[in-house]
């Protein structure tokens, strides 16, 4: 039978998972300025209750190996730094406990359909840009008032659950590391960036909606995406962006019509 500290910690208790004396990480190592080809270093790290794949590599940075490298900053899936593949799958390393994954070895690969900086740590530069592109804030037909807002702009409970799930965005990336048309096109303005547009032209107080529809509706638009829906199965909030491109597909054939 459990003891109680042990069903405090949820460890031994849980059905299915023995704890391992201590977890296997194998890391991609590389700096593409300096040259070379992608290696894998692989790392020893003690197993402590509750332990995420960030805790276990902030282990080897800190114990074994200083030089390796990767991104993080809040360590509870709230800014969207630490966003790698583990495993094979796009997500976040302070968010994944190791007695989720299945025992062995774990691997940690750099996010697909980004540019590697060094190691676990990729370049978000086009991912900012995207996002820049589509105007993402509140657009006023009245500029004055955009500038220097004199009052608040009320809206119902029910208008806000029109957007609401888009706001949940942390800007991680993994839904555009998961995504098939973003591999074939870097130029494909990708789901964070489409579903935050759709974010802002459901918001009945934006006035911007002719603006911001014409940020999207061109051959790297919304048109690009072919419904795969791997962004939204990745999601570390639950949001689904295919969900808000689609919708953003409706209003512009709307549009047309
Ligand atoms: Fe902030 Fe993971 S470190 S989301």
């Amino acid at each position: 039978m459990a003891t109680a500290s042990e069903k405090e910690m949820n460890v031994s208790s849980e059905p299915g998972f023995t704890p391992p004396k201590e977890v296997v990480i194998r890391c991609s190592r590389w700096t593409p300025s300096v040259g070379g080809k992608p290696a894998v270093k692989e790392y020893k790290v003690p197993y402590s209750q509750g332990m995420t794949v960030l805790d276990a590599l902030l282990y080897a940075k800190e114990n074994i190996d200083a030089s390796l490298s990767f991104r993080y900053s809040c360590r509870m899936g709230i800014c969207g730094s630490c966003g790698m593949l583990i495993n094979g799958r796009p997500m976040l390393a302070c968010e994944t406990q190791i007695k989720e994954l299945p025992p062995g070895p774990i691997e940690t690969e750099p996010l697909a359909n980004y540019d590697t900086i060094r190691d676990l740590a990729t370049d978000f530069t086009d991912f900012f840009a995207h996002y820049r592109f589509v105007k993402p804030y509140l657009i006023r037909a009245d500029k004055d008032d955009q500038e220097k807002p004199a009052k608040q702009y009320p809206q119902t409970e029910k208008d806000r659950l029109k957007y609401l799930q888009f706001s949940y965005c942390i800007m991680c990336g993994l839904c555009d590391a998961a995504c098939p048309p973003v591999a074939m096109d870097p130029k494909y303005l990708g789901p964070q960036a489409l579903a935050a547009a759709f974010r802002w032209i459901a918001d009945s107080r934006d006035e911007g909606r002719a603006e911001r529809a014409e940020t999207v509706d061109h051959e790297h638009g919304c048109w690009q995406c072919h419904v795969a829906m791997t962004c939204s199965v990745v999601c570390p909030k639950g949001i689904d962006p295919a969900l808000g491109i689609q919708m953003l597909k409706r209003l512009l054939i709307l549009k047309r019509l």
